[in-house]
């Protein structure tokens, strides 16, 4: 924590022991000086700062850059009507198979307990698109596999609006 202003410091303390409370992170304007670009922002931080261990934050970050590849890859597949495989790739690289590739077990002590959930429904979510991408494969229709799929990347989305990571 050296490198870090005394204000950040007391906001990692702060995390740790309040790590339930929200919202109030950015109610000083610290944010203005932040290290990961908020400066760039006029919106008052919003988001829970959650605090891992350096390994296991670095270990999440190339986790979520994979999560993001698979939903390129997802869509491409849905574009060229590959239903199988957009599903094939949802479940494995974000279902419920994919829990344990992403030591989900070891990061749930660090996270918010909401936060936990929030996982735990991207994992759902993606399982879930996974069936209905299955059954499209039958059918050809587009139409439930992209509205499963808006809801997967809805699960992204809302996490991404409640934490940040130190
Ligand atoms: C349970 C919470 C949660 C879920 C669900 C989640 N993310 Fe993240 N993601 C985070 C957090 C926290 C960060 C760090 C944000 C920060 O510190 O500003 C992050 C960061 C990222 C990043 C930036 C990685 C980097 O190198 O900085 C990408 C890309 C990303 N997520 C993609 C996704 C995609 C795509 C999904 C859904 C398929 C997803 N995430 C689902 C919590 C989540």
């Amino acid at each position: 924590m050296a490198h870090m202003h005394s204000w950040a410091a007391g906001l990692v303390l702060w995390g740790l022991t309040q790590g339930a409370a929200v919202a109030q992170a950015g109610a000083h304007g610290m944010h203005q000086h932040g290290h990961h670009g908020q400066a760039m922002s006029n919106e008052p931080e919003r988001r829970e700062l959650v605090v891992f261990p350096d390994a296991m934050r670095a270990h999440t970050l190339r986790s979520m850059r994979l999560h993001l590849e698979a939903l390129q890859k997802i869509q491409n597949a849905l574009s060229q009507g590959r239903f199988d495989q957009a599903g094939q790739i949802a479940e494995s690289a974000l279902g419920m198979s994919a829990l344990s590739d992403h030591h989900a077990h070891e990061n749930v002590t660090y996270m918010p307990a909401a936060m936990a959930q929030m996982g735990a429904a991207m994992h759902r979510a993606a399982s879930q698109f996974a069936l209905v991408a299955q059954d499209a494969s039958a059918t050809g229709d587009f139409k439930k596999p992209l509205a499963a799929l808006a809801k997967l990347s809805g699960t992204c989305v809302a996490c991404h609006a409640a934490y940040r990571l130190h």
